[in-house]
């Protein structure tokens, strides 16, 4: 593989499709192919998928949960992210297997391991080149989320000791894997945060030869 997969993660409202939407246009500023992408919902089924976990109304059990965003990864990965990467094109994606870890495993009843374990089954060990975390104060996000008209999503309209789990989750799996991740304070002006975006993924890009040793 020659391309480069860089995904975003973060809570709701923390900016992740604004970052996503910069890095885009600068990666195409230099003259590279982008696909720009997203988990739930990133394929033909993943539209399917993403209709039941965020927009079903009543329970739908954890495990059941999580094998179904697994399987819109493992049908996206499979259609969409692994050809483009085999291009050798520039994968930008919203939300991957840590959104997975941090909502399904930290936040419900499943175990952050087991859930990790499922996604990468699913995305045949495909991790990411760089993960960009947007980290913010769950209170802060949910000012922005108001500001929205579009009326909440299941997942969004979960309380507050929820999302600070969530949050936790990510921050932990930074920690774990600081060679991946990217930490950026959300709370920073978007262009801020944009020009740390493009110093990492630049300086990944410059040493090409190096990336491709993905699994
Ligand atoms: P989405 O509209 O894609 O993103 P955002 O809320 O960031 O604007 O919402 C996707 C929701 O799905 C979000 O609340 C997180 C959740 N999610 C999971 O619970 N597990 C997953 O594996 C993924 C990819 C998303």
């Amino acid at each position: 593989m020659t391309g480069l997969f860089v995904t975003f993660e973060g809570g709701d409202g923390a900016g992740k499709t604004t970052q996503a939407r910069l890095l885009q246009e600068w990666a195409l500023d230099q003259g590279r192919t982008v696909v720009r992408t997203r988990e739930p919902g990133g394929s033909e089924v993943g539209v399917l998928i993403r209709d039941i976990v965020l927009h079903h109304r009543g329970e739908v059990a954890p495990r059941a949960e999580a094998l179904l965003y697994a399987a819109d990864r493992a049908h996206h990965i499979a259609t969409v992210v692994r050809p483009a990467l085999e291009r050798g094109d520039i994968v930008i994606q919203d939300r991957y297997l840590d959104s997975s870890v941090a909502y399904q495993g930290a936040g419900r009843v499943l175990g952050a391991h087991e859930v990790r374990e499922l996604s990468l089954w699913a995305a045949e060990g495909l991790l990411p080149d760089v993960t960009v975390l947007l980290d913010l104060d769950p209170a802060a996000a949910r000012t922005r989320i108001d500001a929205d008209d579009k009326p909440f999503d299941r997942l969004e309209a979960e309380h507050a000791s929820f999302h600070a789990r969530v949050r936790d989750a990510f921050l932990d799996l930074a920690a774990a894997e600081p060679g991946r991740f990217l930490v950026l304070d959300a709370a920073r002006p978007a262009d801020a945060l944009a020009v740390e975006v493009q110093a990492r993924v630049g300086a990944l890009l410059g040493r090409a030869g190096d990336v491709g040793t993905r699994g």
